[in-house]
Formats: C-alpha cells, structure tokens, sequence
C-alpha cells in the first residue's frame, strides 16, 4: 500500500473521531432540550460516539470517495448501521444498541435500513440524526467542502417533517439560538469517550467486504 493512500485512510478515521464527538455533544444538548430522562441524555453521549461504528468496516477507498457513490458502493456504505449493531450489541443495553441501527432512518419513512417512520424510530435515532446532519453538512467531507453554519441550520429547518422529526428541529433552533454549537472540550469526559472509542474499535480490523 503507497504512503499517500496510507496518510488518505489515517484522514477519514481522524475525520470519524471528530464527527462522533461533535454530535455526541450536540445529540446531548437537544436530548436535555427535550427533557429526556437523564438515563437516556447519557445514552445519547455513547450512541453520538458509536453511531458511525461500523463504519471501521467499510472499504476505506469507499468512504473517502471524491465524488457520488453509484449503486453497489451505496449499498455497501448503508450497512454501516447493522454492522455497527452487531459489533456492540452485547456490550450496551438495547436502546443504545437499537439507536445506532436505526440512525439513517428518517422521519418520512424514507431512510434505511428498514424505513420505519415517525415515532417508529426510536427518539435517540431521531435525535442523533438531525445532530449528524448538522455536523456532516458543517465538516468538510470527500464528496463535499463544508458548508456554512447558516446553511446547515436552514437545510434542517426545510427538511423538518420529511427528514427530520420536528420536535427535534424545535429543540435543535431553540439550542442554536440561545447556546450556539457546543464545542468538545479535553477534559474527563473527552478522555472517557476515547477509552471507549478505542476499545470498541480496536479489536478486529478484518478485511472490509467489498460491496
Ligand atoms: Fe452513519
């Protein structure tokens, strides 16, 4: 394997690292907007760093692709959410382990895998997805520069009762307006996330399946 596609693959697991820690700061500021019960605002600090787990096994050439992915890498790329279950479900309780599996589902019935709608969807899933979707838009991706705060914050809002549970984009422009996007800061809970982060993803770095 050449240098540049080594240094390429440390750049999308890098970019993971700070994606899951940013929407688990922000997934728990919209749980504790919507009074969660406290239990269930600390699942979602540990379902924002685990949501993209099973992205470890996904082709490294998939994930950091400049450009659409066609069909069969799209697919591959949409197993993330089971193949990051399977890999915690023994080791969290259920409902952190059934939010991560149902993250891309969305509000309308339209998101994978299984395209379950509204209040089907698990509210840690619906949570998730909206603090996701600002954190994607506002990172620079492969496929995309990131974009403006402003920009995220509008797309969220239209897409709100399609996309996105509007109880959960109510919380979202109530937490934006009033406190702006928390911020990781180094500290026991920071290094908390990474003992986990790199417990859960170390142990099998097999081949990734090929789509
Ligand atoms: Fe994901």
């Amino acid at each position: 394997m050449d240098e540049s596609l080594l240094k390429a693959m440390k750049g999308v697991v890098d970019d993971l690292y700070g994606h899951v820690h940013r929407v688990s700061d922000l997934a728990v500021a919209l749980g504790k907007e919507m009074s969660l019960p406290r239990d269930d605002v600390k699942r979602l600090g540990l379902v924002g760093i685990l949501h993209d787990v099973g992205k470890i096994h996904i082709d490294p050439g998939v994930l950091a692709k400049p450009g659409p992915l066609d069909d069969l890498e799209r697919e591959h790329m949409r197993q993330h959410p089971e193949i990051g279950y399977a890999m915690i479900a023994e080791k969290f309780d259920r409902r952190v382990s059934e939010a991560i599996l149902y993250h891309h589902e969305r509000y309308d019935g339209l998101g994978y895998p299984f395209g379950l709608a509204g209040t089907k969807i698990p509210v840690l899933s619906r949570i998730v997805l909206v603090a996701d979707a600002y954190d994607a838009i506002t990172s620079h991706r492969a496929y995309q520069p990131a974009l403006s705060t402003d920009f995220a914050i509008s797309e969220i809002i239209n897409n709100s009762g399609t996309q996105f549970d509007p109880g959960v984009v109510e919380a979202f422009v109530i937490v934006i307006e009033r406190d702006g996007i928390p911020t990781s800061q180094p500290g026991a809970r920071a290094k908390e996330r990474a003992r986990v982060f790199k417990r859960l993803t170390r142990p099998t770095r097999e081949k990734a399946p090929t789509a």
